[in-house]
């Protein structure tokens, strides 16, 4: 009998990249592969990677050197680059990486069987051709991560904003949404099998667009069609652009109970110059009105977002209208970074990368420990509060703890007593970290 040929997947990077790789998962299963823990055990190793900043690329790199050990042990496994690097850099990365045999784009995945047999017979394999049409809406991808309980629905793909510091529209192609129907079934079959929680994925979520019979549907109305799924059924979504936060979305969002109460719309700058220079679409003034509106129509929403420190030309006074921002707003969460400059973005092209090392760092410095301030804050309000928590297993540090998150996407650990995953449980909060809350289960509430 032949042996089962094993695959190993690694992911880094975005949400999206996490969803591709159960696709790509799913696509190997039918092949007769099977899925690997151990990337010594496999046939067949893929990196899944993220071009998104330069570390993001150099740390992937550092791992490709390192498995060079893996191949010296076993010279027939072959290794493959997935996601953006590969459609970045294509034929350059095969040059560069010695142990690489084969570079696969974000669109390219349909056809990893046949470049496997490529590679098979000796040849190094390459597709990175971007498609303007695929969803993978008909694959039912093979959950990776092993709760049973949240799951990702990927229900776009791609970008156009072409915002002046991004790569991502030069990785991922062109903007399409995925058939609704599709993703209704995907979430039925999810909560059939004991999923409570799934985030709807897309790198500008809110853009969702399809036309069904000469009707548009957007995505507040897919929102809504797939909080009737089932009430016990939540959904989250990630990644919006503040440009599409529409009324109509934020009241569908406070209309049903399911949908969670958390938001994540990066503002990337306070200051209109430099979301100007950036290509953002929008201003200060603006972002703040969706912050307004945002509190009007889901009164207890959580906003989190993302910052770019040191973008190109940023002055004292720009970075402290960041600062000031973030205060005005009082972000419950947020992922900082320091701008880091990609080949063939506008920016790159027209700016000059011009804030020196040390301010960056000094000015990223400035924001973390002010939102360290802002979450432990936001956390502290909660005390004496009572929400309800989805249960997603033990807590890391204890067996007799649970971990679980409330609507507002926090981190909510409490004694287990006689609770178990997949419940959903009302819990009291009596205290708190600036990543955590603490508290008890309220059976009477
Ligand atoms: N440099 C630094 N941060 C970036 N991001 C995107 N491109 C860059 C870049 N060139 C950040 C943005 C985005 C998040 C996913 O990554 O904040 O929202
Ligand atoms: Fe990284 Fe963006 Fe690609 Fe996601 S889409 S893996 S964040 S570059």
């Amino acid at each position: 009998m032949e042996e089962v040929k094993k695959i190993y997947l690694e992911t880094y990077g975005c949400q999206m990249n996490f969803s591709d790789s159960e696709i790509v998962a799913s696509l190997m299963q039918d092949e007769g592969y099977e899925i690997c823990e151990k990337s010594d055990e496999a046939d067949v190793i893929f990196v899944n990677t993220c071009s998104i900043r330069d570390n993001a690329e150099q740390r992937v790199r550092r791992r490709l050197r390192e498995l060079k050990s893996v191949k010296k042990k076993n010279p027939f496994v072959k290794i493959g680059v997935l996601g953006c690097m590969a459609e970045r850099l294509k034929q350059q990365l095969l040059e560069e990486e010695e142990t690489v045999d084969m570079i696969v784009g974000p669109d390219a995945y349909r056809d990893l069987p046949a470049l496997l047999d490529k590679v098979e017979d000796g040849q190094k394999a390459i597709n990175v051709i971007l498609s303007t049409s695929e969803t993978y809406a008909d694959i039912t991808p093979v959950r990776l991560d092993k709760s049973g309980i949240t799951a990702f629905i990927s229900i776009m793909r791609g970008c156009e904003n072409f915002c002046a510091y991004c790569v991502v529209p030069f990785t991922r192609g062109k903007e399409r949404s995925r058939d609704p129907q599709t993703i209704i079934s995907e979430a039925k079959a999810l909560f059939a099998d004991g999923y409570r929680e799934v985030t709807l994925l897309g790198q500008n979520v809110n853009s969702y667009s399809w036309e069904e019979n000469g009707r548009k549907i957007n995505f507040a109305s897919l929102l809504e069609r797939v909080a009737e799924v089932d009430p016990l059924l939540r959904l989250r979504f990630a990644t919006s652009h503040p440009k599409d936060i529409s009324d109509e979305l934020l009241k569908t969002i406070g209309k049903h109970h399911n949908i969670c109460n958390a938001i994540h719309l990066p503002v990337q700058s306070g200051s209109s110059n430099i979301l100007k220079l950036m290509k953002r679409n929008y201003t200060r003034e603006w972002y703040l009105d969706r912050i307004a509106a945002i509190k009007k129509y889901v009164p207890d929403c959580a906003v989190s977002t993302d910052v770019i420190a040191g973008f190109c030309s940023e002055t004292k006074q720009d970075h402290q209208e960041t600062i000031s921002l973030m205060r005005e707003v009082g972000f419950d969460y947020a992922f900082m970074f320091k701008y880091s400059e990609r080949p063939d973005t506008l920016a790159q092209k027209k700016l000059e990368d011009d804030v020196p090392k040390d301010v960056k760092s000094a000015r990223l410095q400035e924001i973390i420990d002010l939102q360290q301030q802002l979450s432990h804050e936001s956390n502290k309000n909660d005390i004496g509060k009572t929400f309800e928590v989805l249960i997603e297993g033990s807590s890391k540090k204890s067996k007799e703890f649970l971990m679980g998150r409330n609507s507002q996407n926090k981190v909510v650990v409490f004694p287990k007593e006689s609770y178990a995953k997949g419940d959903y449980v009302h819990v009291k909060i009596t205290g708190c970290t600036t990543a955590t809350l603490m508290g008890e289960a309220d059976p009477l509430f």
